[in-house]
């Protein structure tokens, strides 16, 4: 255990901010932090856009299913996987761009995810608060016309940041026995421990909304993968090069 370690197990997400705005330093700080993350063949696939104009924010919290902490925060990113940019080194280098591979979809994902969690756990580290909106995918084009992103560029999800005006419990996560095995993919789900987990999932959800809410974790899991989940992502992709061949 060390300050690090300790960081990154009190992380909980952040939904009410305070006024106090993120400087340009602190945000510069952030997503150099990001860069540094290790990248699939130094391949950097990732832009970064800070949305600065209210009107704008206020359009993306919209999108985001009336998000408002989109616009409270004191800084709000969008992470978009870019292989625009690759593409133009190989096209200045007189090569010809293999557009749609799903490698390429693969790895400009991952470096999102990875720039962007290094810059979670760098704003974290300077006293910030929080929050992941994903949320920003249910409308992918209108945030795409929005933020102006050209062909091989989608908008991964958004990041609210600021100071934080709540102290919320951390979330409980399932067992380290349930996620972390030996040399083998287990060949039976753990019930026991899922329902151990569901149980403390439980007690987490009627403490923190005052018993309003008191749903266990495969309960939610049911709810979110007995449906289908944003079917416009795909037609999205493909119409911006991501074909996936
Ligand atoms: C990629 C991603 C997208 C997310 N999108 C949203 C979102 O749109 N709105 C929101 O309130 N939380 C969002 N979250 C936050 C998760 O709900 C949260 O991380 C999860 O419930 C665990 O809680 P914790 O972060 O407090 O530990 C998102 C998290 C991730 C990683």
């Amino acid at each position: 255990m060390n300050e690090v370690t300790r960081l990154l197990k009190a992380h909980r997400s952040i939904r009410k901010f305070t006024d106090q705005p993120v400087s340009d330093e602190i945000i510069d700080e952030i997503v150099t932090c990001g860069q540094a993350a290790a990248t699939s063949s130094n391949i950097q696939a990732v832009t970064v856009i800070r949305v600065r104009k209210t009107e704008t924010r206020e359009q993306l919290a919209a999108l985001a299913g009336n998000q408002e902490y989109v616009v409270s925060a004191g800084a709000f990113l969008v992470f978009c996987a870019d292989v625009a940019r690759p593409r133009f080194a190989c096209e200045m280098q007189g090569g010809r761009f293999a557009q749609g591979m799903t490698e390429q979809f693969l790895i400009a994902t991952v470096d999102v995810a990875l720039t962007a969690q290094n810059c979670v756990v760098a704003a974290e580290s300077l006293g910030l608060g929080i929050c992941y909106i994903g949320g920003i995918r249910n409308h992918p084009q209108a945030v795409a016309d929005l933020l102006q992103l050209p062909e091989d560029v989608y908008p991964v999800f958004g990041l609210c940041l600021g100071f934080s005006a709540q102290s919320p419990q951390t979330k409980p996560r399932l067992p380290l026995s349930v996620v972390l095995q030996e040399e083998y993919y287990p060949a039976h789900q753990n019930q026991q421990a899922i329902e151990a987990y569901d149980q403390q999932m439980r007690d987490y959800y009627r403490s923190r909304t005052g018993g309003k809410k008191a749903s266990s974790w495969s309960q939610e899991m049911r709810a979110l993968t007995g449906k289908e989940s944003r079917p416009q992502l795909r037609e999205f992709l493909s119409g911006r090069g991501f074909s996936m061949r």
